[in-house]
């Protein structure tokens, strides 16, 4: 990063608390990563392509912007059953589309959902920036979802937005309403843009409040709570909403350090690093938290 732009390993660290970041080369793309992570999720959870019902991908870096990315990676991965549709919520889109896909089946129109958010922020970052792109990563992650019996499942949520704040992150160009052109590419207006002491003020206080608004709606305390899985974006946002929340960080889960922020990718990618630590146990009850673009946030009670 001291090579690209004017920074320091100890600024980045300091201000963060990433010390590295995943690159996806050129040819992987989007659709590529969701495939990758949704053929490991199948695996595991014994399902076949053709038994998916409902295909929901989370992205804010769709490889193109028509179709859908969650139809290549359909195509890709021979899901031939399903319905396939994005679901843009940015960094908060992973539980926007679990949430999506809890009513498909509690509704009875599926039996099985396969939810990936999938995220290449190094194809939209502004590498000239070095406010924004020291901060994120590319990377994916996938989960199957399905009604299940007993305790377990998805017990309580609370999602908001507020698009009166939409300003604060976003990517001023490239869409209908300033289609892409040489002005847009001169001026790097197609880029993310942010205002970061701003997005960080918002963050911890929607966090905070999400997470327990949605622990209320579950019926749980504050101390039944075993593991929390927030939206990695950086450790100080992390620490502040943990303790405005009143959750001890003995009970966070953090890796920022080693993908940085990913947007909707985080929460599936640590979920797995926790199974994969042992960490993530049966029967724990979990608060998953995010907040993104949009702005965008929520929180879930999740019994595991
Ligand atoms: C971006 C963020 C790390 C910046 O940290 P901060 O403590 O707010 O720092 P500031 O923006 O006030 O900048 C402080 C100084 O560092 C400089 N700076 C910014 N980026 C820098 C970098 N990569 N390296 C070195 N200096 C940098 C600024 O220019 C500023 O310099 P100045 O005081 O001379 O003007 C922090 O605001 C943040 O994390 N915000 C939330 C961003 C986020 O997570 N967004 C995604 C949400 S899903």
């Amino acid at each position: 990063m001291e090579s690209i732009v004017d920074t320091s390993d100890e600024w980045i660290f300091e201000r963060t608390g990433i010390r590295e970041r995943r690159i996806a080369p050129p040819e992987m793309t989007a659709a590529a990563m969701g495939a990758g992570a949704a053929r490991m999720a199948m695996e595991r959870a014994g399902v076949a392509p053709e038994d998916v019902d409902i295909l929901i991908v989370s992205t804010a870096t769709p490889d193109r912007l028509l179709p859908a990315t969650s139809c290549d990676i359909q195509a890709l991965i021979g899901a031939t059953n399903a319905v396939a549709f994005d679901v843009v919520g940015a960094c908060t889109g992973f539980l926007y589309a679990l949430t999506v896909a809890e009513g498909y089946i509690s509704t009875g129109r599926g039996e099985i959902a396969l939810v990936i958010a999938t995220e290449k922020l190094s194809a939209i970052v502004d590498w000239e920036d070095r406010s924004t792109c020291v901060l994120f990563g590319d990377g994916s992650g996938a989960a199957i979802v399905r009604s299940s019996a007993g305790e377990k499942g998805i017990l309580g949520t609370h999602h908001q937005s507020d698009g009166r704040l939409a300003n604060l992150l976003y990517r001023p160009a490239g869409g209908a309403a300033i289609p892409m052109d040489e002005e847009v590419l001169r001026n790097r207006t197609h880029l993310i843009q942010m205002s970061g002491r701003e997005v960080f003020k918002h963050a911890v206080r929607a966090m905070a409040d999400s997470a327990g608004q949605a622990l209320a709606r579950s019926g749980w305390a504050l101390d039944d709570v075993d593991l929390v899985f927030p939206h990695q974006a950086n450790i100080r946002i992390i620490k502040a909403t943990a303790r405005y929340a009143g959750l001890p960080m003995e009970k966070v889960f953090v890796n920022v350090h080693r993908y940085g922020n990913m947007s909707s990718a985080t929460i599936p990618v640590a979920m797995d690093e926790a199974i994969e630590e042992g960490r993530l146990q049966p029967g724990m009850k979990l608060l998953l938290v995010a907040f993104g673009a949009g702005l965008t946030w929520g929180a879930m009670a999740v019994r595991w």
